[in-house]
């Protein structure tokens, strides 16, 4: 019998390219029961991706599709929307998944798809954003959490962690501490959305009710 108390655990895909930190947080947040997440499957465009080697070792499904076995970017798009519909995806989070979705992905999957970027949007959308914000001379970095429309990485935010940059930070100190943030902020937005406080209407992010003008924004050290 289930115990009353139990909550109904939104499917989701998490999309990765590479090392699977973040789909590493995700898991153990699920494994101790603060993330009400089914994760249902893992799907990665790399079969060298160190990350499906952390959802195997975690007994979750996985998937390789290759986008050099596609001709165009919107064939890749479609076989990969096949497989999260026919997986019933309800969440896709994206993570660390260095591909550009096509406006045809999007909108079929519209306000159900969320993204982390490594700095404080709208600042530095695209790549390089740690030697960016050091060669600006930025006191603050960080990351953010948003839903992707077809705009890239300038869909609604949800939810930013701040870091002060120090004097001695380089690219990689940047990336180890800013990555250490996303491992909270990331699940705590997927929490919000699969308790369904968090939704996303009209190009618009709402959180409880009201529009999220501006993120949440939390501060680290
Ligand atoms: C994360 O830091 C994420 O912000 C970044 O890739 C990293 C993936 O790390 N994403 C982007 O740059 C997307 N434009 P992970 O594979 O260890 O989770």
């Amino acid at each position: 019998m289930k115990p009353a108390t139990e909550v109904r655990r939104c499917r989701t895909a998490i999309l990765i390219s590479g090392s699977g930190s973040n789909l590493q947080a995700f898991i153990k947040q699920v494994a101790d029961g603060r993330l009400p997440l089914d994760i249902a499957l893992v799907v990665s465009n790399r079969s060298d991706a160190y990350g499906l080697l952390r959802a195997a070792a975690a007994s979750i499904p996985t998937l390789v599709i290759s986008h050099r076995d596609f001709a165009s970017r919107d064939a890749f798009d479609m076989a990969l929307a096949a497989e999260l519909d026919a997986a019933a995806i309800e969440l896709i989070i994206l993570a660390g998944f260095m591909r550009i979705l096509s406006a045809a992905f999007v909108q079929h999957f519209a306000g159900r798809i969320m993204n982390v970027h490594p700095a404080l949007l709208p600042l530095y959308p695209g790549l390089d954003t740690h030697a960016r914000a050091l060669d600006a001379g930025d006191r603050q970095h960080g990351s953010t959490v948003h839903f992707v429309t077809e705009e890239l990485d300038g869909g609604p935010r949800i939810i930013a962690g701040r870091i002060a940059v120090r004097r001695e930070d380089t690219v990689a100190s940047l990336k180890s501490r800013v990555q250490a943030v996303e491992h909270q902020i990331y699940p705590q937005a997927a929490a919000w959305y699969a308790e369904q406080r968090l939704s996303y209407r009209n190009g618009e992010a709402l959180l409880d009710g009201q529009l999220l003008n501006e993120p949440v924004v939390r501060d680290f050290d």
